[in-house]
């Protein structure tokens, strides 16, 4: 069982000093009974913070319609981030909230976020081959025989090792697209449209596996059940 200092921090409520305040103003009980001993060990649902049971103990899995714009990744010099959108106390949760894969700055779509590291891992594994559906539009039609190309497995792209895995393409409208990848090679619809002439203009990702966006608007999010994709 953990400590109460450190379940408590590690979910986001305070560093351990402030948690230990906390303590000592009496804003914690555990088991019905203010409880000051940050050592106490204790399971996450005896303990209530002021009057509210623990925020999400087991942990979190988030389905967000990115916006345009934000990055991925937690380093603040790649400039505004995802968990920018995410209350604070989530952002401040030890293992810390991250996205399943990853979409560029100047994707939008569906990205999955989580304090589940088995999971990213289990998610983001070739071997896990999760279909994604993304809608590109491009600045030119694409030349014919692309959706052969795409499909065939044989497509190299530059300083990758082995080739794209077959991917479905279906053309919507003279410079529009779906494309469904089953792997996540770094920036690779861009790069696969590049290596035929085609630059993507705009990119958008409406599924992942069996799950889409439904009418979240770009910056809201709805939580998933833990076991979405099966028991951890
Ligand atoms: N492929 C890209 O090029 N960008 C993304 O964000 C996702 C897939």
């Amino acid at each position: 069982m953990p400590r109460l200092d450190q379940l408590l921090a590690s979910l986001g409520y305070g560093s351990r000093r402030e948690v230990r305040d906390w303590l000592k103003a009496g804003r914690v009980t555990v088991r019905g009974a203010a409880e000051s001993d940050p050592g106490k060990k204790v399971t996450a649902e005896e303990v209530v913070v002021d009057g509210d049971p623990l925020d999400h103990p087991d942990g979190l899995l988030l389905l967000l319609h990115k916006p345009l714009g934000l990055v991925c990744s937690h380093d603040e010099r790649e400039g505004p981030n995802v968990y920018s959108l995410l209350p604070p106390r989530w952002r401040a949760r030890n293992p810390v909230v991250t996205s399943i894969g990853r979409l560029d700055k100047d994707t939008s779509g569906l990205l999955l976020l989580t304090d589940q590291s088995a999971l990213v891992h289990r998610l983001t594994s070739p071997k896990h081959k999760v279909p994604k559906l993304y809608r590109a539009t491009l600045d030119r039609e694409p030349p014919a025989g692309l959706a052969d190309l795409f499909a065939s497995g044989t497509l190299q792209l530059e300083g990758e090792k082995a080739p794209c895995a077959p991917a479905e393409l279906r053309l919507t409208g003279l410079r529009e697209a779906d494309l469904v990848l089953t792997e996540a090679k770094y920036h690779q619809v861009r790069r696969m449209f590049a290596s035929q002439g085609c630059t993507v203009l705009t990119l958008h990702r409406s599924r992942f596996g069996d799950l889409d966006l439904g009418d979240l608007a770009p910056g809201e999010w709805r939580e998933l059940p833990l076991d979405t994709f099966g028991p951890a």
